[in-house]
């Protein structure tokens, strides 16, 4: 099964908005064992988004580590689960770069997912700079970027897959500038190859970075890719309703 999270960021502006926007997604398409869909609003839709999806199953696009208490401004996964979240996006490149988030705070954000039982999708991916260096130096810094996020992993008590891992290069998000499907889909390869010796994880790997209905079959078409994660084309829903239906086919 192909999983597509649409990662709606800070949009729609209203509640009205959201509900229409999540109604014409998820039921859009009919439930099959090819395609499943997450769509990830911001925190305050979750609740009543999820109300209305029949087809489609909910994710957020953060969560804090700590548990209950005083942190202002945070939300929990005991929130999330209230409100029947069952995927986290993590560490986020735009939450990397506007909020500051470190890879010491998402490592925290992971494990604290993975305790709770929510689906932790992390995000990593090169900046432009790094790119520019080729592949290969492209593979080296997803490598140290995961050893950092997913410290401790292996000792998490109970947990078992599923990961999911996001491969979004920092240069491809909201560009209109996509990675090459191929090169795509070799970083998804060496991040499986990297979990499973590593942390004994069988993650199912996604691309994200200006994913739209005219490329999403040449990411998708390759085994090694299981999904995407999809951005500014997930907020307009013809747009998304052809990505999920392209999708199904394959
Ligand atoms: P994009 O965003 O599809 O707009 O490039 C992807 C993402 O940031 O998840």
């Amino acid at each position: 099964m192909k999983l597509l999270v649409a990662n709606w960021k800070s949009n729609p502006a209203s509640l009205g908005e959201a509900v229409l926007l999540a109604r014409k997604i998820d039921r859009g398409f009919r439930k099959t064992k090819k395609v499943g869909v997450i769509i990830a609003p911001p925190f305050p839709f979750l609740y009543e988004i999820s109300r209305i999806i029949k087809n489609s199953e909910l994710g957020a696009q953060d969560v804090f580590w700590e548990d209950l208490g005083p942190y202002t401004g945070e939300i929990s996964w005991h929130q999330l689960k209230q409100a029947s979240v069952s995927y986290v996006i993590i560490g986020h490149s735009e939450r990397r770069r506007w909020v500051g988030e470190t890879d010491e705070m998402i490592n925290k954000k992971v494990l604290a997912s993975l305790k709770a039982g929510l689906k932790a999708i992390l995000c990593v991916g090169e900046p432009l700079e790094v790119r520019r260096n080729g592949l290969r130096a492209a593979k080296s810094y997803v490598k140290d970027q995961l050893k950092r996020d997913l410290k401790g992993v292996s000792s998490v008590i109970g947990y078992k897959p599923p990961f999911i891992a996001a491969y979004e290069p920092i240069w491809a998000i909201g560009t209109g500038r996509p990675d090459k499907p191929e090169e795509a889909a070799e970083m998804s390869r060496h991040i499986k190859t990297l979990l499973a010796s590593s942390y004994s994880l069988n993650p199912r790997v996604l691309y994200g970075g200006s994913v739209t209905s005219e490329n999403v079959k040449n990411f998708l078409q390759y085994k090694e890719i299981d999904g995407a994660l999809v951005g500014g084309a997930s907020i307009r829903s013809e747009e998304f309703k052809k990505i999920v239906n392209i999708t199904s086919k394959l």
